[in-house]
């Protein structure tokens, strides 16, 4: 059963099957989906952003403010439904999700 449906930078659609309880950065980056994740998930380089759909987004834990700085604050990147795949950890509550990796900056 296809759990995470992703759309890449480049508008192609995958449909993901995660195993066991990997953050969604490891889970993209292992299906080949552009995500550099250029700090190894330590939430400091914001190349795991992607933008969540609700009612998912709303199920997630809130934002720190290192996931906030890192994506550049108020005035930066974020938006509303922005956030850090490496901060996410895979549970089955997110079954079903449906996400969008963000442009690269
Ligand atoms: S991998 Fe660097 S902030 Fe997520």
């Amino acid at each position: 059963m296809t759990q995470i449906f992703a759309t890449d930078r480049d508008g192609s659609k995958h449909e993901l099957e995660p195993q066991g309880h990997a953050t969604l950065m490891e889970i993209l980056r292992s299906a080949g989906l552009s995500i550099e994740a250029l700090c190894s998930g330590s939430c400091q380089c914001a190349t795991c952003h992607v933008f969540i759909e609700e009612p998912w987004l709303s199920k997630l834990k809130p934002m720190s403010d290192f996931e906030i700085a890192a994506l550049g604050g108020e005035g930066g990147d974020l938006q509303a439904n922005s956030r850090l795949a490496c901060q996410i950890k895979w549970d089955d509550d997110l079954a079903g999700i449906v996400l969008t990796v963000a442009p690269e900056v």
